[in-house]
């Protein structure tokens, strides 16, 4: 699985990244007698495995390349996609907000190319679980070769069904809807999720977020969040330090909220017209 060694040298085996001078990044996993041909030339894994990360490494060609441990948010940038896939800006906040923890049992839809499916399965580990819908066969057979790639596939099962028929777990831990219509499911989110439970969800539009506000207070779901989250990139040159000119400026609103078992009346915040919260401050 993706369980980068914490050795100082790259090692048989390890998932590796080469960057080019023009800063394009290729993956590889370190088998020896490996190689990968390039138009800059030949790289060979058995010059590579043993060599520090961070290196300088050559081609046959004596092109140069850096040798490199890939983070989580290099390989998730480089997920091979047919939908739109979530940004690792997005994907960071999240699994902490949803207290995604070894052990933590996980579903989510749509599983698109499996972006967020391969950060939630490194992430719940092998004693816990994720389960992965969609309604599209070629969407899980994509997110598969991508889990393979990082040796993820056991840790996440793949479900093609649509959820508007329901999902098949109960009482778990955390859910995640990333598709166009959550607020048609919020009924059988809640059948889904543990009473307490973690619900997340990522939408384009304020009016997707108002229609799923409404569902959220209808299944008496509490502790509604709607955040988003933005980024903002500098070029690194120390004597004229500056924002780049571009940005991603919007990827999508995340809403966050709890199922709750009301035995006498909710609180008064319930419908998000009153922020306690924001009195406390
Ligand atoms: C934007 S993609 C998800 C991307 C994914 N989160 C990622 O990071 O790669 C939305 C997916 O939801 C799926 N979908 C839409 N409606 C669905 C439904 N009712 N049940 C299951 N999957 C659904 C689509 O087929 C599509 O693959």
């Amino acid at each position: 699985m993706f369980n980068p060694n914490l050795s100082i040298n790259a090692q048989s085996g390890d998932l590796a990244q080469l960057v080019s001078p023009t800063n394009k990044s290729i993956f590889i996993r370190l088998i020896p007698g490996g190689k990968y041909e390039t138009h800059r030339g030949i790289l060979y894994f058995d010059d590579l495995i043993g060599k520090p990360w961070g290196s300088q490494v050559e081609s046959h060609t004596g092109q140069l390349y850096v040798l490199l441990q890939p983070g989580l948010a290099d390989l998730l940038q480089e997920t091979r996609r047919n939908t739109q896939i979530m940004y690792p800006k997005d994907i960071g906040f999240i699994l902490l907000k949803m207290g995604i923890i070894n052990g933590s049992i996980v579903v989510e839809a749509g599983t698109g190319s499996g972006a967020l499916t391969t950060a939630l399965a490194l992430f719940t580990g092998e004693k816990g679980h994720v389960y992965s819908y969609d309604i599209r066969q070629e969407m899980q057979i994509l997110a598969k070769k991508n889990l393979d790639r990082l040796g993820l596939t056991d840790l996440v099962t793949l479900k093609l069904k649509d959820i508007g028929e329901g999902f098949d777990e109960k009482n778990v831990d955390a859910l995640f809807l990333d598709l166009p219509n959550p607020y048609d499911y919020m009924d059988k989110v809640r059948e889904c999720l543990k009473p307490g439970g973690q619900f997340g969800c990522i939408l384009p539009t304020t009016n997707q977020v108002s229609r799923l506000l409404f569902e959220l207070h209808r299944e008496n779901f509490a502790f509604v969040d709607v955040c988003e989250i933005m980024l903002r990139y500098f070029k690194p040159a120390a004597t004229r330090l500056r924002p780049t000119d571009r940005m991603v400026a919007h990827t999508g609103y995340l809403i966050f909220a709890r199922p709750i078992i009301y035995t006498k009346q909710p609180p008064n915040n319930h419908d998000g017209q009153e922020d306690l919260r924001e009195e406390e401050v």
